[in-house]
């Protein structure tokens, strides 16, 4: 019996050893960290001292059930060739062995759609028997990310705060750690006699002065831990409360006297330009209402002048801001106008049969026009001989004309007194 026992045992065994085609991987799940290089191992026995041809292929299936399954790459042992699909191509190689029976697959930066099934499979013609294949499982994993560590609520006594720990990333999900020290940065089992840790939310209720101090979290997974901290100074809250209300209302006095020296400045400034402008307007203005009866007043009869005056100001005050250094010279060239109106009677010259029309209404001004006689001599001499009475009836009537016969000065009422300037200084 023991004998028969032993004798099959020996023969499984010589079978098994003997036999057929054995492919192992020997852990079932491997676990990188994503962005590694990795080698998922393979390994396989044939009855075959040395098989004249074998054919190695892995694929990868996704974990979920009835995945379909994607071949990533076959390697052919009489050609020594290996194709790779081009899903794959560039980042996956096969570190193979015929003779030891090695077939170990290298993926370079594994990301998370690595997380599948990969099989590797071994065919070998004339050793079709026992395990031709095998897979494993491989798992990416994520190290955390570094965590951001934040103070939820008001660092004052009697408040409920929470400490928060977070990393945005991390598979497997990471665990969160709480660790503090106390102002003199010596470590302490509790900051705090009512403290929950859960979650990464370290939360801490009636908090008092003794809670300060320094608290760092660590963000830990399988692969990696990473940390971050937050300093909580505990103050009272009536202090707290007293300085802020003290800045605001210091801060809001502050601005109000501002406010106030500004507009205050604004105005003096303004009226201060505002008696500038009134000054450098006023002053000359009413010089040149004493010094200077209007342009053509000479040209006019006196008894006139005042009328005259008052009609023309609100021509003379529109002149007035950019004439002030002009306006000195107005006397001397006001007697150049004499020369220039005996231009204009040249020119008038046209008008006199239409004038004489006039003769009778103007017949009442003869009295007054003795009077002008000896000022108007130079201009007389410049007249034609004939003329003499009509055109010493137009010098009369431009006061009429100016009133009625607009159309007929086809001059501006202001003439150009450049030229005459030129004179002057001449
Ligand atoms: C992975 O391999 C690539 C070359 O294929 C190399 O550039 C990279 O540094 C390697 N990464 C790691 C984490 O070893
Ligand atoms: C602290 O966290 C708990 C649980 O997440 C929440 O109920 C509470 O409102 C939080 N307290 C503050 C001050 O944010
Ligand atoms: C908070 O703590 C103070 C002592 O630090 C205690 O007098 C008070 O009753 C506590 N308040 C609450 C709501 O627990
Ligand atoms: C606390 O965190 C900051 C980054 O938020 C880091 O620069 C500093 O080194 C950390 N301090 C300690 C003692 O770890």
């Amino acid at each position: 019996m023991e004998g028969r026992i032993c004798a099959l045992a020996v023969l499984c065994l010589v079978l098994s050893s003997v036999g057929a085609l054995e492919v192992v991987i020997p852990q079932k799940e491997y676990e990188f960290a994503r962005g590694d290089n990795i080698t998922l191992p393979c390994n396989f026995k044939s009855k075959l001292a040395a098989p004249p041809l074998v054919i190695i292929t892995w694929s990868a299936e996704a974990p979920t059930a009835g995945a379909k399954e994607t071949l990533i790459l076959s390697y052919y042992s009489n050609t020594k060739q290996t194709d790779i699909k081009s899903m794959y191509e560039g980042r996956v190689s096969l570190d193979v062995d015929t003779r030891t029976g090695r077939a170990n697959l290298k993926l370079s930066a594994i990301t998370l759609a690595d997380n599948k099934v990969f099989e590797c499979r071994v065919l070998i013609p004339t050793d079709d028997e026992g395990k031709p294949a095998a897979t494993v499982r491989l798992v990416v994993l994520v190290a955390p990310s570094t965590p951001v560590c934040k103070l939820q609520g008001k660092a004052e006594y009697g408040q409920n705060i929470n400490l928060t720990c977070l990393s945005a990333e991390g598979s497997p999900a990471p665990t969160y750690k709480w660790e503090s020290t106390d102002v003199r940065s010596m470590p302490r089992a509790a900051p705090h006699p009512r403290t929950t840790d859960k979650g990464g939310i370290l939360s801490m209720y009636n908090i008092t002065k003794d809670t300060s101090g320094y608290f760092t979290c660590t963000s830990s997974n399988k692969i990696r831990s990473a940390k971050c901290n937050i300093t909580l100074a505990v103050m009272p809250p009536s202090v707290s409360f007293g300085s802020t209300a003290i800045i605001a209302i210091v801060v809001s006095v502050i601005a109000v006297i501002a406010l106030i020296v500004i507009v205050y400045c604004c105005c003096r400034h303004r009226k201060k330009k505002r008696e500038e402008e009134e000054y450098a307007m006023g002053a000359p203005a009413e010089e040149f209402h004493d010094k200077d009866p209007p342009r053509n007043g000479d040209r006019r009869p006196a008894g006139r002048e005042e009328d005259r005056r008052v009609d023309r100001e609100p021509v003379e005050d529109r002149r007035r801001p950019d004439n002030d250094e002009r306006q000195s010279d107005y006397d001397d060239r006001r007697s150049d106008y004499d020369d220039r109106r005996s231009d204009y009677d040249d020119r008038r010259s046209d008008y006199n049969d239409r004038r004489s029309d006039y003769d009778d209404r103007r017949s009442d001004y003869n009295d007054r026009r003795d009077r002008y006689s000896d000022r108007n001599e130079r201009h007389d001499d410049e007249r034609s001989t004939n003329g003499r009475r009509d055109r010493r009836d137009d010098d009369d009537r431009r006061d009429d004309d100016d009133r009625y016969d607009e159309p007929y000065d086809d001059r501006p009422p202001v003439p150009n007194n450049k030229p005459l300037r030129k004179d002057y200084d001449d």
